[in-house]
C-alpha cells in the first residue's frame, strides 16, 4: 500500500486563497487590513530567510507588513521599548519577534512583553493558558500545531476517539498539539499520549497510534515497523543532514530529513506528510491566519 500524501504546499495555497479573499472583503466593508510586524535582531541566516518569507506572504495577502531589523547588539531595554511601541500602534495587529534571540537578551522577558492580544505566535503565557482551557477561550493557537491540526482535518482523517501519539514534548509543538487534540470539539476529541526521552517503551506506544505526530528533531527516530498499518503520520522533523547543489538555482541547499524514514513509512501508513513540503509550509500560513483573526477580534467580527 502507498500512503496518501498530505502536502503542506497544496493546503497552504488553499488557506492563503481563503485568507486573501477575506482580507479583500474586510477591507471593502471596514476599511481595515491586518497589520503584521516582524522584529529581527541580528543576522542569523535562517532567521533572515524565515522573516523574509513571512513578510513576502503578508504582502501577497494585502496585509500592512513591517519588517523591523535591529542590530545584534541591541540592548534588551531597547527591544522592550520597541515592543511597547508596536503594542500601542493601532495599525499593527500581530507582533512576531523572530527566535532565537542573541544571548544577552532574556527571551522569556521579551515574549512576555508582547500584548497577548497581538501575540500571533501564541507563545505568551496568557495564550498558552487559553489554549489549555480550549474552546472559545483560544485566541491564537501556536502556528505549527495549528497547521498540523488543519492538515489532519483537511486530509479527512477521523480524530474523534482516535489514538493520537505525540513524540516530543517541546513548548512549541509537542505540548500544544497534545493539548489541542484532546479538547472536546471538531478536529480533536482524541485520546492522547505524549512520549519523550524518559519514555520506556517508545515503540510500543507508537505502534498503537492511529495518528502519529513526530516532533523529536532526531532524523529517522521512528522506524517503519513502529507504524500501525493505515495510520496517519505527521512528521514535524526538519533535520539538516547535509548539503547539495540545487538543480533549479545551482546554489548550495540543505538536504532535509524528517524524524520518520519516509520511503519505507509511506508503504505502511494510510496518509503521511513529506519532508520538505509537509508541515513546514503550514507554520507561516497559520501565522497569517492568526494575524487576520487578530484584526477580526478588534473589529468584533471574529
Ligand atoms: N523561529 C523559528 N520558528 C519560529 C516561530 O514560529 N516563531 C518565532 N517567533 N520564531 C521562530
Amino acid at each position: 500500500m502507498t500512503a496518501k500524501l498530505i502536502k503542506g504546499t497544496e493546503i497552504r495555497e488553499e488557506i492563503l486563497n481563503e485568507i486573501e479573499a477575506e482580507v479583500k472583503q474586510i477591507k471593502e466593508k471596514h476599511g481595515a487590513v491586518p497589520g503584521l510586524v516582524t522584529i529581527l535582531v541580528g543576522e542569523n541566516p535562517a532567521s533572515i530567510s524565515y522573516v523574509t518569507l513571512k513578510i513576502k506572504t503578508a504582502h501577497r495577502l494585502g496585509f500592512n507588513e513591517v519588517q523591523d531589523s535591529q542590530p545584534a547588539d541591541l540592548p534588551e531595554a531597547d527591544l522592550l521599548a520597541l515592543i511597547d511601541k508596536y503594542n500601542k500602534d493601532d495599525s499593527i495587529h500581530g507582533i512576531l519577534v523572530q527566535l532565537p534571540l542573541p544571548k544577552h537578551v532574556d527571551e522569556k522577558k521579551v515574549l512576555n512583553a508582547i500584548d497577548p492580544d497581538k501575540d500571533v505566535d501564541g507563545f505568551h503565557p496568557v495564550n498558552v493558558g487559553r489554549l489549555m482551557i480550549g474552546g472559545d477561550e483560544v485566541k491564537f493557537p501556536p502556528c505549527t500545531p495549528a497547521g498540523i491540526q488543519e492538515m489532519i482535518v483537511r486530509a479527512g482523517v477521523e480524530t474523534k476517539g482516535a489514538e493520537v501519539v505525540v513524540v516530543g514534548r517541546s513548548n512549541i509543538v509537542g505540548k500544544p498539539i497534545a493539548n489541542m487534540m484532546l479538547q472536546k470539539g471538531p478536529g480533536a476529541n482524541s485520546t492522547v499520549t505524549v512520549v519523550h526521552t524518559g519514555t520506556k517503551d517508545l515503540e510500543g506506544h507508537c505502534k498503537r497510534a492511529d495518528i502519529l505526530i513526530v516532533a523529536a528533531g532526531v532524523p529517522g527516530l521512528v522506524k517503519p515497523e513502529w507504524i500501525k498499518p493505515g495510520a496517519c503520520v505527521i512528521d514535524v522533523g526538519v533535520n539538516r543532514v547535509g548539503e547539495k547543489i540545487s538543480e533549479k538555482t545551482g546554489k548550495k541547499i540543505a538536504i532535509l530529513k524528517g524524524d520518520v524514514d519516509f520511503d519505507e513509512a509511506k508503504e505502511i501508513a494510510g496518509s503521511i506528510t513529506p519532508v520538505p513540503g509537509g508541515v513546514g509550509p503550514m507554520t507561516i500560513t497559520m501565522l497569517m491566519k492568526n494575524t487576520l483573526k487578530s484584526l477580526k477580534f478588534k473589529l468584533g467580527i471574529a
